[in-house]
Parts: structure tokens; C-alpha cells; sequence
């Protein structure tokens, strides 16, 4: 292979090698009080999976089998609490029949208070053991939540009560958990821009363009309104578009806001990344007025939220300054995949709740386009012409010499030099762009391996061209001695 080959399928590879994030099933203690599984999405209502007990009284340190069952479900959420004081934490723990299908978990201070899934395989059927502690409440209900697929769950579905034995009659309980869904009304119209940059703060992609008529529109807004920020969020309508604010040019740690399409619904989810990974999604609950629309190939959503929101870290304060990104890409089942192209980054950051301003943004970094094009100006042109110089003009200028050194090798040189020199330029930009030298990426690892190669190539031709000389050179003596050797074996024949 090639030198130039070989870098190409080492980028090729690094880059098809690219890990595709995905959300990780697991742990679900942050919905311990709530039993909402973080997926946005609203619950099913009835019930049709059932909850049954091997008894229904207990004293302190006895087991009660509780068992699950139904149409198959891949995630479930089991735990025990005061009958009289649902909202309450978890009462008791749990124990494990089949430590392959359940796993434990801790809710609040009680260890072992809760039950989930250990993967998403499909399963009809979950037993477990439920241990009364000695200062249980009188009576005890079992809730349960059921994962069926990421957009069909049921919450705490209410399981049979149990009580301690010599009861007193049982208290009826509502069981209707009331959450905190925000309601959703529809949009009529596309969003205007009409006052971008004097009463609204705006960023478009492309840069003024129109989210009225243009469906490629990308268009973010933020309005104040006492202390709250009216937000408007849209673009082309396939599959999701979102925005971050974030306190540098790279993902990670930021806050996040995305409209997903789920069939014919959308969901407008706060989320959060730590690191580079997928945003997760938070609870809705802290974002009023949510609507959205999709119609005539264009996505939008609106919602408000208060300026600063103390109770959420998350949550940053509208009153600062931060970079804005914008970032779109396909949704599955109301899942985000990977965003295809570099999401648009403001240049610099912006006070959203300060003077309005109408901004626009670009998709790749100064640095970085730099980079793209040192970088195919010297594998694509500065290399290329260096080989076909060596190749074939060698017999074109046979004995013309420049600075004594014959013209075809001296441009050979410059270009195979040019390129070297291009490619540790290049080399350099994206170290710049991050300001440090971060986790190695796939694109680092890929760049290195390009550098090496060319920096060997430039070796590498040299000694082959010599070998190519010395060869040939060979060849032609041992052809001669053979032509020598049968013309005089004619002569004698003769
Ligand atoms: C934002 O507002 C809070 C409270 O009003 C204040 O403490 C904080 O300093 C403000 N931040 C900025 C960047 O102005
Ligand atoms: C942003 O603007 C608001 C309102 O004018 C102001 O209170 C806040 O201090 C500004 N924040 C920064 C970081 O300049």
C-alpha cells in the first residue's frame, strides 16, 4: 500500500470507528421519588400489568414475594411505600430472586429500598422479595413503574396493600400521581423575525435568514419578559433541532434545551451533557408555556422559563454571558442520534437577557476551516504533483540543472517539503482551537497518524527512488551481458 493509501485508510477507519453515543440503561436512583423514567415523554394511563403478594400481612423481618407480570416490558422500578403517605420515601428494602434480571438500588437513606432492570431485554414476568422493617408503617403499598418501549411507560402503577398484622380497617388511598407536566398548546404560525435585534435577541443561521418563508431557517430567540425569557426555537423539520448555552466552544457541561419529534408529537426537554456525552433530559418541569408545531417541513417549539432557576444547577442563569449553540439531527422513537454537522457556534459570547442583538454564527471555527484547508491543499495537490513530477518529467529535463541539482528533483523537493511543512501547520490548528491538549480524540489519533506518514513518505520516496535507480540500473547490465553472450554464440555458429 501506498503511503498516501495507508493514511487514508487509517482516517478512514478512525473516523467509521467513531463510537455512537447512546443513552445507558441503569441507574435510574435520580427517579427515585418521582418513579417518572427521565424520557419526556407523558405517561400511559390505565394500567395492564399486574402486581400480586404472596400475603398480605406482615410483622417486622418478614418476606413478602412480590411479582410484576404482564404484556413483555424491558425496564421496571419497583418500591414499597407508606399506603397513607404515597408521596413519601421508601419504606423497607428488597432482596433479589434472579439477580439477572433485577438489580437493587438505594432510594433516599433506606439501602436496598428499590428495584430496576439490570439490562433492556424484553421480560414478562420479575419476582422479588420484599423485607418489612421494623418501623414500617400500619399499612404498606407496593408502586410500580413499567417500561414497555422508551415512549410507553406507566408510572407508579399501584400495587396491593399489605399490612402489619392486627390491622386497622385499611384507608382508601387515591393513587393518581399528580406530576408536574407542563401543558402543551399548539403553535398557529412560523415564528417572525421582525424584531430580531431591538426587542428580541436573535441568532439565524444562515445569518438573516427568514424562519416565515425559509424552511433551511435555523432560528433561536430570546425575549424577555419580567423574569421570565420567552423562547422560540425552529428549523427544518427532521428529526430534532435543540440549543446550549455553554461557557466555552466545546460541548460538554452545558445547558441544553432540545425539541425532538416523536411520530406525530414533539417534546421540549430541558437536558444537560457532562463531558462529550449524549445530553440527558431533565425534568420539564421547569419550563412554562411549552408549545410547538410542525408543519410544512419546518419544526418549532416555544416555552419560558425564569431567568434564573436556583434550584437547578443545570439551569444557567439567563443574566450571564455564554456561548450559543444550535445543533439539529435525525430522531428515532423520540430518541436524539448524533448531530451530522458541526452544530453552529456563536463567535463569541452573549448576554441573551442584555441589548437584543441579531446574530448569526458559523459551523466550523477560523482554526479548524484552516486546518480542513492546509490540509487537502497539500494531500491533494502539493503531493500529488510531487510524485508525477518525479515520475515522469525526469526524462523531460534530463540534464538542466537548478543550484546543481537536477530541476525535477529540485521542484520534487520543494513540493514533498511544502507539503510537510503544511501538514505540521495543520497539525498545530486544532491544538490552538482547544487551547490545551485535551482527552485524545479520534481526530487526533487520525491527524498524528497522517503527520507520521507523511513525514515518512518524504523518507520513504528518496530511498525508493534509489532502489528504483539502482534496479533498473541492474536489469540493463544483466540484459546487455545476455544480448553480449548470444551474439557471440551466433557469430560462431556461423
Ligand atoms: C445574575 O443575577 C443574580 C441575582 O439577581 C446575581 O447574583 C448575579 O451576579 C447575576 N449575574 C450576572 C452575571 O450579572
Ligand atoms: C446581562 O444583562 C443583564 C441585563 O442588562 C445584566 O443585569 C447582567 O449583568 C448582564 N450580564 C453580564 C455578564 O454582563
Amino acid at each position: 500500500m501506498t503511503p498516501v493509501a495507508a493514511a487514508l485508510v487509517l482516517w478512514l477507519v478512525t473516523y467509521i470507528t467513531t463510537p455512537v453515543d447512546s443513552y445507558p440503561d441503569g441507574k435510574v436512583t435520580r427517579a427515585c421519588d418521582s418513579m417518572m423514567p427521565q424520557h419526556g415523554h407523558e405517561p400511559q394511563a390505565g394500567t395492564i400489568h399486574s402486581i400480586t403478594v404472596d400475603k398480605t400481612t406482615f410483622k417486622p423481618g418478614d418476606q413478602i414475594k412480590v411479582t410484576l407480570s404482564g404484556p413483555q416490558f424491558a425496564g421496571f422500578f419497583i418500591q414499597a411505600r407508606d399506603a397513607s403517605h404515597l408521596e413519601g420515601s421508601a419504606v423497607g428494602s428488597f432482596s433479589l430472586i434472579d439477580d439477572r434480571i433485577s438489580r437493587l438500588l438505594t432510594c433516599g437513606t433506606v439501602q436496598d429500598s428499590a428495584v430496576s432492570q439490570i439490562n433492556k431485554r424484553k421480560k414478562s414476568m420479575v419476582e422479588v422479595y420484599w423485607i418489612a422493617p421494623s418501623n414500617a408503617p400500619q399499612h404498606v403499598q407496593f408502586l410500580v413503574t413499567v417500561v414497555a418501549k422508551y415512549s410507553m411507560y406507566w408510572v407508579k402503577i399501584p400495587g396491593p396493600i399489605v399490612s402489619r398484622t392486627t390491622p386497622p380497617p385499611v384507608i382508601k388511598i387515591s393513587t393518581t400521581a399528580a406530576l408536574p407536566i407542563p401543558t402543551k398548546s399548539a403553535l398557529t404560525q412560523r415564528f417572525s423575525a421582525s424584531g430580531c435585534g431591538h426587542s428580541k435577541f436573535c441568532v439565524r443561521n444562515p445569518t438573516s435568514c427568514d424562519p416565515e418563508r425559509d424552511v433551511e431557517c435555523f432560528f433561536l430567540s430570546f425575549q424577555k419578559k419580567a423574569n421570565s425569557m420567552q423562547i422560540e426555537l425552529s428549523g427544518p423539520g427532521k428529526g430534532y433541532v435543540s440549543f446550549a448555552l455553554s461557557h466555552d466552544k466545546w460541548m460538554g457541561d452545558d445547558d441544553y434545551y432540545l425539541c425532538v419529534m416523536d411520530g406525530q408529537t414533539v417534546d421540549v426537554n430541558p437536558a444537560y451533557t457532562t463531558g462529550r456525552m449524549h445530553p440527558e433530559t431533565a425534568s420539564p418541569g421547569v419550563l412554562q408555556d411549552v408549545a410547538w408545531r410542525v408543519a410544512d417541513g419546518v419544526l418549532q417549539c416555544s416555552f419560558r422559563r425564569a431567568i434564573r432557576i436556583p434550584s437547578s444547577l443545570e439551569r444557567f442563569p439567563l443574566n450571564g454571558s455564554y456561548y450559543i449553540f444550535l445543533a439539529d439531527g435525525d430522531a428515532e422513537n423520540g430518541l436524539i442520534r448524533r448531530h451530522h454537522r458541526q452544530p453552529l457556534i456563536t463567535n463569541k459570547m452573549f448576554n441573551v437577557s442584555g441589548t437584543p442583538e441579531d446574530v448569526g454564527g458559523s459551523r466550523s471555527p477560523i482554526l479548524i476551516k484552516f486546518h480542513g484547508a492546509m490540509m487537502f491543499l497539500a494531500w491533494m495537490t502539493t503531493v500529488s504533483i510531487g510524485v508525477l513530477v518525479a515520475r515522469f518529467f525526469k526524462p523531460i529535463w534530463p540534464t538542466s540543472t537548478l543550484c546543481g541539482v537536477k530541476i525535477w528533483f529540485q521542484v520534487h523537493r520543494i513540493l514533498m517539503v511544502t507539503t510537510v511543512m503544511l501538514t505540521a501547520v495543520a497539525f498545530v490548528l486544532p491544538f490552538l482551537y482547544r487551547g490545551k491538549w485535551s482527552n485524545v480524540s479520534e481526530n487526533v489519533i487520525s491527524d498524528i497518524a497522517q503527520f507520521i506518514v507523511c513525514l515518512k513518505s518524504e523518507v520513504y520516496s528518496k530511498i525508493k527512488l534509489h532502489i528504483i535507480w539502482t534496479l533498473s540500473r541492474e536489469i540493463c547490465t544483466v540484459c546487455v551481458h545476455i544480448l553480449s553472450y548470444c551474439s557471440a554464440c551466433l557469430k560462431t555458429q556461423l
